[in-house]
């Protein structure tokens, strides 16, 4: 049974299904408008997404939910994301981090239930760097201003880095290791 992968978020779609291409795993897209609940950690809002997707579902299927996290903004935009992304841009980002150290990191959560009752969680994270100006046209969100450990490009200079690097790379390895255990 192929999952499906519960997103909105053609680009997240296509990073996925790249990684879990490699362990025999194909999945299917499900783009059905789900709310995210309020909550602090990836695990937490990718669980309770998970759990409702399945209601309107009912097939095996996986929710990822991914932030970015910076310490010296008390771990902003984190579980806001998208929102704050929304609201201010990576150029608002620019100027909220003037003058602060600029070390971040992506995480990510991919929950995946196949009764609706239980969903694991599979994680991953990737520390880096906030560069000094946007670079790159590649990726989505925040890849022009993410620039991951031992690298000096950022994510959208370089979106193949994502594959080998990402929070989300990291994550689905660990949901396609687990997935395929299963076929065997
Ligand atoms: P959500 O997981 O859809 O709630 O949103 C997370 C937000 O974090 C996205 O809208 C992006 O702005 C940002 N984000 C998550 N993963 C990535 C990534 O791989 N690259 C750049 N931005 C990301």
């Amino acid at each position: 049974m192929e999952p499906a992968f519960v997103t909105s978020n053609r680009w997240k779609f296509s990073e996925a299904e790249k990684i879990l291409n490699k362990y025999g795993i194909n999945i299917v897209h499900a783009n059905i408008p789900l709310e995210e609940k309020r909550g602090e950690s990836v695990e937490e809002i990718a669980e309770d997404c998970a759990i409702r997707a399945f209601s309107l579902l009912g097939k095996p299927l996986f929710v990822e939910d991914s932030g970015l996290f910076v310490p010296s903004l008390n771990g902003f935009p984190g579980a806001y994301s998208a929102w704050a992304l929304s609201k201010i841009g990576n150029e608002g980002m620019m100027r909220l981090l003037e003058g602060k150290p600029r070390d971040a990191e992506f995480r990510c959560c991919a929950a995946y239930t196949e009764d609706g009752i239980h969903a694991r969680a599979f994680t991953g994270s990737v520390r880096g760097t906030i560069s000094g100006e946007p670079r790159g046209s590649g990726g989505f969100g925040y890849d022009p201003i993410f620039v991951p450990e031992g690298e000096e490009k950022t994510f959208a200079e370089n979106p193949s880095l994502k594959g080998r690097l990402s929070h989300r790379a990291a994550a689905l390895q660990k949901l396609g290791e687990f997935l395929s255990g299963r076929q065997r």
